[in-house]
């Protein structure tokens, strides 16, 4: 059979439905995995595990400690490091191991998502199951992912440095934000897949030009919440003085942004305030307009998740629960994945 042939079979093969079904639900799969690595990464965080595994090991690095020798190894690792030295002084094993575990999952659950990724991607291809021209984007999904890892350790190693309890908030928006990034990438692609063809949608420019605005707004304000968690800002909330409560704090806006806890809370919610306006705006445009089904869909999904998420900010705020804080984060990218499902929707709208 000439090249030519199987080139052109290899093509129909890929395009047809039963196959980007296939392809797009793989992809989603990993849109999953990457949201539950967010909630795991969230608890990592919250419960300071973060620095309990001092080396980076993509391979060995799979298997935890096994026997009582091993444990001791480890733990040993961590004594040397200032946040044991500054907040754990007198930890025991077990103490240890409360702490290990986290970051363990969060480290297995990443390897587990690049072989999901891989694995699928190899056989696809080999059976010419995706279009070619995806295949080079689909590599270079791949090599984010790998970067997401490097950027993970190199936010993890700056809770190493001298005096460090805490990796740099800068660092940890870096490693949230990238993450997004990927999460996004990987959505948009499976869509792209799933449903190949923009459907015009006559009259809805006006309503795709706030679903933009909106996810600019979510972009900013999960960008703003990244500092939150990574300075620990909500240790400064105090309603009896007016901190953390919606005031702009003294000095404002001629403080540090991204160190002044006060600004940081203050900043975060006015953003929230503005998303959640411009989110329900949208929902509304959406519901009350001639939207199709999938953009009211869209639009009730939004509505619901921005007054969840706007619920489970004050709440993890004024309670101070670290799980709270997590579904938080959580929810944060379910509102983003509604949005970017509406935009996409949204694609052949004219005026
Ligand atoms: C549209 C609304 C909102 C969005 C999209 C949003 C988004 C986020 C995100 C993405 C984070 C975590 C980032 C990270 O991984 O480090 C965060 C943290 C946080 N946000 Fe929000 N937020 C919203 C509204 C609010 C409101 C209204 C409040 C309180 C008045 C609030 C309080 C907090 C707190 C306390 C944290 C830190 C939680 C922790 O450390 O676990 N948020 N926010």
């Amino acid at each position: 059979m000439s090249d030519a042939i199987i080139g052109r079979r290899h093509a129909r093969i890929a395009a047809s439905v039963e196959n980007r079904r296939l392809v797009a639900g793989w992809l989603f799969v990993v849109c999953f995995m990457i949201w539950v690595m967010v909630g795991i990464g969230g608890y990592t965080r919250d419960t300071g595990s973060g620095l309990s595994i001092m080396n980076w090991d993509p391979i060995i690095g799979a298997l935890p400690p096994l026997s009582a020798a091993a444990w001791n190894k480890v733990f040993a690792l961590y004594k040397t490091i200032p946040q044991y030295q500054i907040l754990h002084q007198g930890m025991d094993l077990d103490g240890f191991k409360a702490l290990f575990w986290p970051e363990y999952l969060h480290r297995l659950w990443g390897r587990l998502i690049g072989i999901v990724f891989f694995v699928p991607l190899v056989g696809f291809i080999v059976t010419g199951r995706i279009e070619a021209r995806l295949i080079p984007w689909l590599v270079l999904l791949f090599v984010m992912g790998g970067l997401q890892g490097a950027i993970g350790w190199f936010m993890v190693a700056s809770g190493f440095d001298p005096n460090s309890v805490a990796v740099e908030p800068w660092r940890l928006s870096l490693h949230f934000s990238a993450a997004m990034f990927l999460f996004v990438s990987v959505l948009w692609t499976a869509l792209q897949v799933r449903f190949p063809e923009a459907v015009r949608r006559p009259g809805l420019a006006g309503l795709r030009l706030w679903a933009v605005a909106a996810v600019i707004c979510l972009c900013l304000t999960m960008f703003a919440g990244t500092f939150v968690s990574g300075t620990q800002a909500i240790k400064v909330f105090d309603p009896a003085h007016g901190v953390g409560v919606g005031m702009p704090p003294p000095g404002w806006p001629n403080v540090d942004f991204f160190t002044d806890k006060a600004a940081i809370l203050f900043n975060h919610q006015t953003l929230a305030v503005l998303t959640t306006i411009t989110i329900l705006t949208t929902a509304v445009l959406a519901l009350r307009g001639r939207a199709p089904k999938p953009v009211r869909d869209a639009g009730l999904a939004i509505a619901g998740l921005v007054l969840l998420q706007f619920v489970l900010g004050v709440t993890a705020l004024v309670s101070k629960l670290l799980d709270v804080g997590v579904a938080h984060q959580m929810d944060a990218v379910l509102l983003l994945t509604a949005m970017v499902v509406m935009l996409h929707n949204l694609r052949g709208a004219t005026r």
